[in-house]
C-alpha cells in the first residue's frame, strides 16, 4: 500500500553515514526532507547531493533536516561524499541512509520497477514535526530535482500551518495568499486584520 499525504511516516532503524539512526528519534521536533536517489557515484545524484549540502543554511533556517537514501553501503556513501564535496564545492554534513537490502525504499514506495528493479527513483517526502507526510514528489532517474521548488513548498506548508492560509499557483514568499473556503468571512475578520480582496466568494486574496 502506498504512503499517502497525512499518513504517519513509518519509523525505521538503519545505518547511515552519521551512524545508526532511529528515524523518528533522529527527526525530533524538526521537519524532514527525506529523499532517495538511484546510486552513489552517478552524475545527477552527485549534483543533487551537492545542492542539498550547499543549501544547509536554508534548511536549518526552516528547521528542516535533510536525510538522503540510496541502496549502497555506508562505506560507499562515505567514499562518494568526498567526490560530492570536491566536485560541488561543498561540505556534505547531512546523513545518507545505507539501504542495501532496499527495506526502507520498499516501505516508502521508492522502488518503481518500471524504471529500475534494483535502484530507487528520486522520491521526496516532506515530513512535519508530528511525523505526518505533508508532501510527496517522484522524479525519474534522469531528471534532477528543482531545489528552489523544494524550499518553496516547505515555505508554503509552514506559512499555511502558521496562518491558516493556502497559497496560489506559482506563489513565492511575500506573495498574496488565499483564505481557504473553510474559513467564513465572520472568522476571517479576526484572522486577517489586513482585510482581503474578494474576487469571488470562494477566491479571497490576503497578505500575512
Ligand atoms: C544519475 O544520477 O546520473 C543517474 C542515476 C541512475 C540512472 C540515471 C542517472
Amino acid at each position: 500500500m502506498s504512503l499517502k499525504l497525512g499518513d504517519t511516516a513509518p519509523n525505521f532503524t538503519i545505518p547511515t553515514t552519521a551512524g545508526d539512526i532511529d528515524f523518528h528519534q533522529w527527526a525530533g521536533d524538526s521537519w524532514v526532507f527525506f529523499f532517495s536517489h538511484p546510486a552513489d557515484f552517478t552524475p545527477v545524484c552527485t549534483t543533487e547531493m551537492g545542492r542539498t549540502a550547499q543549501l544547509a543554511p536554508e534548511f536549518d533556517g526552516r528547521n528542516v533536516k535533510p536525510l538522503g537514501l540510496s541502496t549502497d553501503s555506508v562505506e560507499e556513501h562515505l567514499k562518494w561524499i568526498k567526490d560530492v564535496d570536491e566536485t560541488q564545492n561543498t561540505t556534505l554534513e547531512f546523513p545518507i541512509v545505507a539501504d542495501k537490502d532496499r527495506t526502507i525504499a520498499q516501505l516508502y514506495g521508492m522502488m518503481h520497477p518500471g524504471e529500475s528493479e534494483t535502484a530507487a527513483v528520486r522520491s521526496v517526502f516532506i515530513i512535519d514535526p508530528n511525523k505526518k507526510i505533508r508532501l510527496t514528489m517522484t522524479y525519474p532517474m534522469s531528471v534532477g530535482r528543482n531545489f528552489a521548488e523544494i524550499l518553496r513548498v516547505i515555505d508554503a506548508l509552514q506559512l499555511g500551518d502558521k496562518h491558516r492560509v493556502a497559497t496560489p499557483a506559482d506563489w513565492t514568499p511575500g506573495g498574496k495568499v488565499i483564505i481557504p473556503p473553510s474559513i467564513p468571512n465572520s472568522e476571517a475578520e479576526s484572522l486577517f486584520p489586513n482585510g482581503w480582496d474578494e474576487v469571488k466568494p470562494y477566491l479571497r486574496y490576503t497578505t500575512v
